[in-house]
């Protein structure tokens, strides 16, 4: 029996820490779908589309992303999970500090859905300290993002932290 699995984030933008924990998800699992969440709470910097083509851009060419499909999904994850038949979520814990979070979330996720457990992978201990947010911050402020994120991720990125007193 083939073993699937669902890596759910925001993915605003993909870091390389999200490309770590996907690489580290294809070894485990015959199939893993990046899931993308597009209606959470969150405000993003890319649409839906736009943080699927970054993604998928970043997956060319990668001999492991063969066992990777993207989808975009709105509602709870769980109800996604069911859709697909997938029994497992991966979440990537960078430290400790996102451990809270990540077991609430995951204990909500299995008390809404019993048969739907969370994995939880470590990135490169080189990577534990690169998040999204932290990416757009550095960002705004037009700092250097190449240890971060893919260069096209960066120049999309760039692109949409332009302020408009930097075209005048
Ligand atoms: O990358 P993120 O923003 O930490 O990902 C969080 C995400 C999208 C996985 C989470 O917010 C989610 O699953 N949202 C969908 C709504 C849902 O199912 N919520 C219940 C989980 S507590």
């Amino acid at each position: 029996m083939k073993t699937l699995a669902l890596y759910p984030g925001s993915f605003d933008p993909i870091t390389f820490g999200h490309l770590d924990i996907l690489q580290r998800a294809t070894e485990l699992f015959d199939k893993v779908i990046v899931t993308i969440a597009i209606n959470s709470r969150k405000e993003t910097v890319f649409t839906g589309d736009e943080r699927e083509a970054l993604l998928k851009k970043c997956l060319k060419d990668k001999d492991w992303a063969k066992k990777v499909d993207i989808e975009q999904f709105s509602g709870l994850l769980v109800d996604f999970a069911k859709q697909k038949n997938a029994k497992t979520l991966v979440r990537g814990v960078r430290q400790i500090s996102d451990f809270e979070y990540e077991f609430r979330m995951a204990l909500t996720n299995r008390r809404l859905a019993p048969n739907v457990d969370t994995v939880f992978l470590m990135p490169n201990e080189h990577l534990t300290f690169i998040s999204a947010s932290l990416v757009k911050e550095v960002a705004t402020w037009g700092g250097d993002l190449s240890s971060f994120v893919p260069e096209h991720v960066a120049t999309a990125l760039k692109e949409k932290m332009k302020r408009p007193e930097d075209s005048q």
